[in-house]
């Protein structure tokens, strides 16, 4: 099980400077990337062609959308399908990332609907699961999860292939703040997490990733790499600089 390593670039870069920061990656990775480490760019999709070009030859990248609507096609104007990312060259794809959740007001549900219907299409997907500030303050973060995860796993079948399916635990509060969770909680939520995998999967829940998300850094990246059930991080602002993400990656 490879630890995956994940570029969420949001709503950032035009697609040369997308292209520069993914040559400049694959430049600095090329034969320092650990064989059990597995990069994941996540462009926007006007950059997803250029970014793919970038790394098509660079050994254990792999590319990623940052969305898609749970349809094979049709009048959805503005949408894209999961066939479409396939096409430009993802193997992967979010759903459930928070800032969708709390700002286009997606549902646990609709998140659901996408992570069955992208892994049926043939992607691999990350589902983002994470509580607010007030939740674990009001001690909910259990709750919170379970709920999220009830929903975001409930069309996903016992079958699915566990390197298919990754879980990204991303306290809202971490997100884009500043803040990191601390050993101990991430410790704790990554342990919750592999507790429910299991009660659904079984056995195979031990080769499903557990990513970390919020606030990584090159400064916290290690520390955060060598902690239980921590099988990777996907991370936002310190992705967008190829200096930065790299150093993450080989922390
Ligand atoms: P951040 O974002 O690394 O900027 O906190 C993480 C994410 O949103 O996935």
């Amino acid at each position: 099980m490879k630890k995956l390593m994940a570029a969420n670039w949001k709503m950032y870069k035009l697609k040369e400077e997308a292209k520069d920061t993914a040559q400049l990656l694959a430049q600095a990775l090329t034969g320092a990337l650990a064989a059990d480490r597995e990069v994941l760019v996540i462009p926007p999709f006007t950059a997803l062609r250029a970014v793919r070009k970038a790394i098509e030859k660079a050994p254990g990248f792999s590319l990623g959308g940052q969305n898609f609507y749970p349809a094979a096609q049709g009048a959805y104007t503005g949408e894209i399908a999961p066939d479409m990312l396939l096409d430009a060259g993802c193997s992967y794809a979010l759903a459930g990332h928070s800032e969708r959740r709390h700002i286009l007001g997606e549902s646990d549900e609709f998140v659901g609907q996408k992570v069955s219907f992208g892994l049926s299409s043939g992607l691999a997907m990350i589902l983002c699961v994470g509580e607010t500030l007030d939740e674990r303050q009001a001690g909910r973060l259990d709750e919170v999860v379970r709920r999220q995860m009830a929903a975001g796993l409930a069309g996903v079948a016992d079958d699915v292939a566990p390197e298919c399916l990754v879980i990204a635990y991303e306290p809202v509060w971490a997100i884009g703040t500043g803040l990191t969770a601390g050993p101990k909680e991430i410790c704790g939520a990554h342990a919750l997490v592999r507790a429910i995998l299991t009660e659904k999967f079984g056995d195979k829940a031990r080769r499903m990733r557990i990513q970390y998300g919020g606030s990584v850094k090159p400064e916290n990246a290690s520390e955060i790499m060598a902690l239980d059930n921590v099988d990777g991080v996907l991370v936002g602002g310190a992705s967008l600089s190829a200096e930065s993400f790299s150093k993450i990656v080989t922390a």
